[in-house]
Parts: structure tokens; C-alpha cells; sequence
């Protein structure tokens, strides 16, 4: 009690401990009341603080706030109503429940606390029982209110953290998306890949069971004919020394008996005498037409698939050329195919010419077929008095750093729907039986995988069809 007394007139805060159920800010210039508010409030178990005017309630309170304020009204300075005001204006010490302490009689006073903010209000002279009663109240509910604020507070965190791990969630099913997407994307290529492979096996297998087939008849044959075109020179020098033989006969027996004269006339010998060497002679050009085959054959088949090689790009053309030959001949019942050829100056090319024959080979196949299909369908019936005869333009050139081989038709062209999809596998628009689809795809994935060329395609319907190959000149390559 000493050390209270001291601090009242020192005008300063003084706290006493005892063991707390709360802490209660006494704010009155009385000291009796004080003492007596203290006094029994203590004895009921609170920590009691003790202010004596209303600014220094209000810097206490913000200090170390209490649980609750004890407020007299009238004080010296700043009266009650206002401290009461100026609490419940400031954020941090609003929610301290505020209990007036008023004369019995001033009823407008209660009235006006009450009006400010206050929680309750207690009557002077007090009653002890009713104090402790009305504090034990608030604090109780003021502890109630913390406790529903916290639990609040805890909910909010909780609901944060949930639509946290909702947007987490979200993202995670975004990337999920994202990464089925990339999936997908990753399994179309691969479909692509796998059509291309299988493409390609499909027409490698085409190629090198061609390749063998042709290459082993070009071998078969060429043995035989070397053989003949050997022996008919012989044969040729044989059959002037007979014809000589027989001539000298004829100066030395210029009247044979009868039946050799029968058998002169029979076998018409002065024709045979004309002909023959005649004969020999185209059995000459034969073997070598022959000859000039079974070479072209072996051109067209190379089997070239591990290393590049330089070749003549017109060597390889004309060998194809000679196997769509009986293709491009004379047909009674229908215009003849023309072909025309532009050949430029080329240099020799570095080239996988085994496999690029087989892209020229497709190529002239396709306008063949267009042209084929354009005439089946009466494009130079007489009665539309076409003056281009059918026709196919193998043009060649050197353009820049590249070699261009260009092979056009008067046929029917390709509509532009059908120009996306040309160089797609399978992609064939030929019966059943008669295309693959996997030419242009293949010969795509020679030109430019294997030789890191171009092939495009120029077309409109009814304006034929253009395909142009450019192959890069590599080192390896030579003036011819
Ligand atoms: N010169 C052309 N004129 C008109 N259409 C063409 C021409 N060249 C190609 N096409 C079109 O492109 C399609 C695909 O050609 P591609 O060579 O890939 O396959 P295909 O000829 O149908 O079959 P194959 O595998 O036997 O070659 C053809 O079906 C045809 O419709
Ligand atoms: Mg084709």
C-alpha cells in the first residue's frame, strides 16, 4: 500500500502483483476511491494499474494494455467522456471494454458513456460485490470475444491456406495440361516418324528388290550378248570371205551344172548377196542397243547407300528415261506422249545417284500417269482441238550454288487442297492398287534428308504440274 500511495502522488502508473485474472486500469483523481477499488479488486485476484487523469490512462493503455478500464468522469485535464473517446478512436486500444463510474443520480452521464462506447457502468458509492460482478462480466466476455476473434483469425488462415493449395493445385493441373499437351504433341511426331520409317522401309525394300531384279537381269543378260556382239564381228569376217569365196567360184565357173543353178534361183542369191552383210550390220546395232540397255539398267540400279558419290545427272536421267521407255511409245489408239529436254551444262554432282534416279523415276512416273489419266478422260479428243500434244519438260540448270532438275506436265494439275498433302505418306488419290502414295514422300525424304535439297511443287488445276528439285553442289563436285 506504501508503494501505492507513493506512485498516486508521484502521478504515475504503479503496478502491484498479485496473481491475475486479468489486469484493470483504474482511472480516477480520487485516491479514496482508488484506494477502495484497489483494495477489493486486488483481494479479488486482478492485477490492478492506477491512473489519475485521462492522458496518462491513455499512454498507460498503449503501453501495456489492459483487459479492462475502471473510467471516472470528472478529472482534472482531459474528463472521461473524451479519454473514453480518444481510446476507442485509436485501433489498437478500441477493443478494451470501458465501464464508467458514475454518481448514482447522473443518469444522463450513464447514458452518454454509454453513447461513447463504454460496456457498462458502475455507481458511486460501490458496492463490492457488484464491481467484481460487472468486471468478472466483461472480462469474460471480452476473453470470449478474443477467443471467437482468434478462432476467426485461425479460420481465415485456414481458408487462406486451403484456397492456397487450391491455386497450387490449379497450377499443378495446368502443368499436368501442359505436359499432356507436350505429350500428345511429342506422340504425333513420333505417329509422323514412324510413316516416314515405315515409308521409307516400304519403298527402300521396293528399290533395292527393283535394284536387284534389274541388275541381275542387266548381269544375265549382258553375258550373252557380249558373247554375240563378240562372235558377229568374227561372223561378219567369215561371211566376206565366203561372199568372196563364192564370187571367185563364179569368175573361174561361170556356167555351173543345173542343180546348182536351181538353188541359185531358189535361194535368190543375188539378194542374199545384198543382204546379208545388211543383216549383220543391224544385228550389230542390235547387240549394241543391247548393250547401251543392260549399261543404262546398271546405272539406274546402283546400290549406293553408304557414300556419296559424283555423278552425272543426265546419265541417271536417261537410264530412267529408258525404263519408262515402253510407256512413253506410240499407242495407236491414243496420242503419243511428247518429251521434251532441256538439259543445262551440269557439273557432276556428289549425290546417292541410285536414289535420286528413283526420284526422277517417280517423278516422270506421276506427270506419265497424269497425262495417261488426263487423255483417258478426253483432254485431247479431237473434238477439243488441243494443239499442245501431251507433253513432258525435263528441264536442267545450274542455279547458283544448286543443280535444279525441273519436270513439268501439261496434264491436269493438282487443286491446292490436295498440293498440302502431296509429299505426305499414303497420301494417293489413284485407285486402289494403281498408287502407293508413298512416291512424292519418299522422294521428299531423299532430296532433302539425304542431300539437303528442296523439292516443291507448282501447280493448278487444269495448268499441269511442275516439281522442282534443287541439290546443293558439295565439294566433291567437278567440272565435266
Ligand atoms: N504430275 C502430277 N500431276 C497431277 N497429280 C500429281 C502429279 N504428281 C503427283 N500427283 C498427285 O500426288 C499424289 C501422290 O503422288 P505419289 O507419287 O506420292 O503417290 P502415287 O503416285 O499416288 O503412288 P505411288 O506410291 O505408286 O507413287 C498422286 O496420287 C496424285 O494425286
Ligand atoms: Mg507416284
Amino acid at each position: 500500500m506504501e508503494i501505492l500511495r507513493k506512485s498516486i502522488d508521484a502521478k504515475e502508473l504503479v503496478t502491484v502483483d498479485t496473481a491475475p485474472k486479468g489486469t484493470i486500469l483504474i482511472v480516477d483523481d480520487s485516491p479514496t476511491n482508488v484506494r477502495v477499488l484497489f483494495n477489493f479488486l486486488r483481494d479479488a485476484g486482478f492485477k490492478v494499474l492506477v491512473a489519475q487523469d485521462g492522458e496518462s490512462a491513455l499512454q498507460r493503455a498503449e503501453y501495456a494494455p489492459p483487459d479492462i478500464i475502471l473510467l471516472d468522469v470528472m478529472m482534472p485535464g482531459i474528463d472521461g467522456f473524451e479519454t473514453c473517446q480518444r481510446l476507442k478512436a485509436n485501433p489498437v486500444l478500441c477493443d478494451i471494454p470501458v465501464i464508467f463510474m458514475t454518481a448514482l443520480a447522473d443518469a444522463v452521464d450513464r447514458v452518454k458513456g454509454l453513447r461513447l462506447g463504454a460496456v457498462d457502468y458502475i455507481t458511486k458509492p460501490f458496492l463490492h460485490e457488484e464491481v467484481v460482478a460487472r468486471v468478472n462480466t466483461h472480462l469474460n466476455l471480452r476473453n470470449l470475444t478474443k477467443q471467437l476473434q482468434e478462432q476467426a483469425e485461425a479460420l481465415e488462415q485456414r481458408v487462406e491456406a486451403r484456397t492456397f493449395e487450391l491455386s497450387q493445385s490449379n497450377d499443378l493441373l495446368r502443368q499436368s495440361e501442359a505436359q499432356l499437351r507436350t505429350q500428345t504433341q511429342q506422340l504425333e511426331e513420333s505417329l509422323r516418324k514412324l510413316q516416314q520409317t515405315q515409308a521409307q522401309l516400304v519403298q527402300t525394300e521396293k528399290i533395292s528388290s527393283l535394284g536387284q531384279l534389274v541388275a541381275g537381269i542387266a548381269h544375265e543378260v549382258n553375258n550373252p550378248v557380249n558373247f554375240i556382239a563378240g562372235n558377229l564381228s568374227i561372223a561378219n569376217g567369215y561371211v566376206q570371205d565366203l561372199l568372196e569365196l563364192l564370187a571367185l567360184y563364179q569368175q573361174h565357173l561361170p556356167t555351173p551344172p543345173q542343180d546348182i543353178c536351181s538353188k541359185i534361183r531358189e535361194i535368190d542369191w543375188e539378194f542374199v548377196q545384198a543382204d546379208l552383210p545388211k543383216m549383220l550390220v543391224s544385228m550389230k546395232v542390235g547387240t549394241d542397243r543391247i548393250r547401251e540397255i543392260t549399261s543404262s539398267l546398271r546405272t539406274f540400279s546402283r546400290m549406293d547407300t553408304t557414300q556419296k558419290q559424283l555423278a552425272n545427272i543426265h546419265e541417271g536421267i536417261e537410264s530412267t528415261l529408258l525404263i519408262l521407255q515402253h510407256r512413253l511409245q506410240p499407242k495407236s489408239s491414243a496420242p503419243t506422249i511428247e518429251l521434251v529436254k532441256k538439259y543445262g551444262n551440269l557439273p557432276l554432282v556428289a549425290c546417292y545417284c541410285g536414289q535420286l534416279n528413283q526420284v526422277f523415276m517417280n517423278l516422270i512416273a506421276n506427270a506419265i500417269d497424269a497425262l495417261e489419266e488426263a487423255i483417258a478422260q478426253g483432254q485431247w479428243a479431237p473434238e477439243k482441238q488441243n494443239d499442245t500434244p501431251p507433253t513432258i519438260t525435263i528441264q536442267t540448270a545450274v542455279e547458283g550454288d544448286r543443280v535444279v532438275v525441273r519436270v513439268s506436265d501439261n496434264g491436269p494439275g493438282i487443286s491446292q487442297e490436295d498440293c498440302q498433302k502431296l509429299f505426305d505418306p499414303f497420301f494417293t488419290t489413284k485407285p486402289v492398287g494403281k498408287g502407293t502414295g508413298l512416291g512424292l514422300s519418299v522422294s521428299h525424304q531423299i532430296v532433302v534428308e539425304k542431300h539437303g535439297g528442296t523439292l516443291s511443287c507448282i501447280s493448278r488445276p487444269h495448268s499441269g504440274a511442275e516439281f522442282t528439285i534443287k541439290i546443293p553442289l558439295l565439294e566433291l563436285e567437278t567440272e565435266t
